[in-house]
C-alpha cells in the first residue's frame, strides 16, 4: 500500500484522517451529562494493552491519519498515558497530536505532556464556581482544575481549549462568565450541546437542551463575535471575541449537523474501532490483533475495510430513551 494516497475513505467520498483514541473508561469524575451514578467500568483483561493501542495507532498512521487526539474516560488516569503519547508522537507521518482531557492531573503532568509533543489540550470545564463544579462533576474539585489549566498555560502549549457542555438550569447562565474566562487567559472555548449517549439519571435530557443559538443570543450581549472561517478539524463552528485571542466554538449536533464533513473515527480501549460516535457500526480489532499476532497487513485490511460501513450520520433524538447504550465515557466523546 502507497503512503501518499489517501486510503482511508468511506462510501461518501469522506477522507478519514482522524483518530480518537480512547485510552481507559475509567475516570475520577462521574460527570452528569456523560455516567451514571453508577458505572462498570472494563475488567482489566478485557483492556488494549498500551502495545497493542500503539500498534494499532501506527497502523492508522501509516494508512494516511494524521491527527491523534488522545481521550479516555480520563486518559491521564492510565497508568503509563504519557509513555505511551511519547511513543506516538515519534510516529512519521503524523502532524498533530492532541489530548482532551478533565484537568485534574495536569498540575503535575501538564510538562511531561508538552515534552511528548502534544499540540493542543481540550480541558473540561462547565463552570467556575465550585459548587456546581462539584454537582455537575459529583467528584471533581475546581481548584485542582483551575491549577491545572494554568500549569498548562505555563507549558506554552500552541493551544489550550475549554468544552463546556451547557445544560439548561445547571450552567447556562454562566456562559458569559465562561467566555469572559477564556479571554482572560487567551485561550478559546467551545460550547457543546449534549448527546443522548447511555442513560444518565440526574437530569431529564430533552428538558436540559440549551441549543448553541440560545448561547450566542445570550453573549452578544457581552461580547462582539465575529464570524471565522478557521476550524480545528473538529465540529466546532467558530467565532472570534473582538478585540481578544479568544476563538468561542460551538458543537451543535442537535441544531447543526456537522455529519457531512466528517473525518475521524474511533478506537475504544475495548479494541473496537468505532465509525460513528452516534452509531454501533464497529469492527472488533482486538480480536483481529490477539488471533494475527504480528501481522500487520491483515490488521490494515480491517480498517481500509472498516471505512465500508461507516454510517452517514448521527441521529440522535433527546426526546427518547438513548439508542447508544455505551455512555461518552467510553469514547471520550
Ligand atoms: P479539536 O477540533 O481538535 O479541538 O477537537 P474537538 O473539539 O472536536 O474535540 P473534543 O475531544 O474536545 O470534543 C469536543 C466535543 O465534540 C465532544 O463533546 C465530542 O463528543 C464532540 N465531537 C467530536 N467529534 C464528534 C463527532 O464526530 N460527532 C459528534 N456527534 N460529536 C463529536
Ligand atoms: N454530550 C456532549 N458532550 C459530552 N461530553 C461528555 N459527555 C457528553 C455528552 N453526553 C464532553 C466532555 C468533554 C468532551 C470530550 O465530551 O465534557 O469535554
Ligand atoms: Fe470524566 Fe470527562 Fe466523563 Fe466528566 S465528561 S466523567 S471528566 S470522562
Amino acid at each position: 500500500m502507497h503512503r501518499q494516497q489517501p486510503l482511508l475513505i468511506d462510501r461518501f467520498g469522506r477522507k478519514v484522517d482522524y483518530l480518537r483514541i480512547s485510552i481507559t473508561d475509567r475516570c475520577d469524575f462521574r460527570c452528569v451529562y456523560c455516567m451514571s451514578e453508577t458505572m462498570e467500568f472494563l475488567p482489566r483483561g478485557q483492556i488494549l494493552s498500551l502495545e497493542e493501542i500503539f500498534e494499532i495507532t501506527e497502523a492508522f498512521v501509516e494508512l494516511g491519519v494524521t491527527k491523534i487526539r488522545i481521550t479516555g474516560g480520563e486518559p491521564l488516569v492510565r497508568k503509563g498515558a504519557v509513555e505511551l503519547l511519547e511513543k506516538i508522537g515519534q510516529l512519521d507521518g503524523l502532524h498533530e497530536l492532541v489530548l482532551t482531557t478533565n484537568g485534574s492531573q495536569l498540575k503535575t503532568l501538564a510538562l511531561p505532556l508538552k515534552q511528548t509533543g502534544v499540540k493542543r489540550i481540550n480541558i473540561s470545564l462547565d463552570t467556575l464556581i465550585a459548587d456546581n463544579f462539584r454537582a455537575i462533576t459529583r467528584t471533581g474539585d475546581l481548584d485542582q482544575v483551575l491549577r491545572g489549566i494554568d500549569a498548562a498555560l505555563d507549558c506554552n502549549f500552541e493551544r489550550i481549549k475549554i468544552n463546556s457542555v451547557i445544560l439548561k438550569n445547571k450552567n447556562h447562565r454562566e456562559v458569559g462568565d465562561l467566555v469572559q474566562f477564556a479571554v482572560d487567559k487567551g485561550i478559546d472555548i467551545s460550547f457543546i450541546e449534549e448527546m443522548p449517549l447511555g442513560t444518565v439519571n440526574q437530569h431529564d435530557r430533552s428538558s436540559a437542551y440549551y441549543s448553541s443559538d440560545c448561547i450566542k443570543t445570550d453573549l452578544t450581549t457581552r461580547f462582539s463575535l465575529l464570524a471565522s472561517t478557521e476550524k480545528t478539524g473538529g465540529p466546532s463552528v467558530y467565532f472570534k471575541v473582538q478585540g481578544t485571542q479568544t476563538r468561542v466554538g460551538f458543537i451543535s449536533p442537535h441544531s447543526a449537523n456537522f455529519c457531512s464533513s466528517c473525518n475521524r473515527v474511533r478506537l475504544t480501549v475495548e479494541g473496537r474501532l468505532l465509525l460513528c460516535l452516534g452509531n454501533e457500526h464497529s469492527v472488533d480489532l482486538k480480536q483481529i490483533i490477539r488471533t494475527h499476532p504480528g501481522d500487520k497487513n491483515a490488521l490494515k485490511q480491517a480498517i481500509v475495510d472498516a471505512m465500508l460501513i461507516k454510517p452517514e450520520k448521527h441521529e440522535f433524538d433527546i426526546h427518547e430513551q438513548p439508542v447508544i447504550l455505551r455512555h461518552m465515557s467510553v469514547t471520550g466523546g
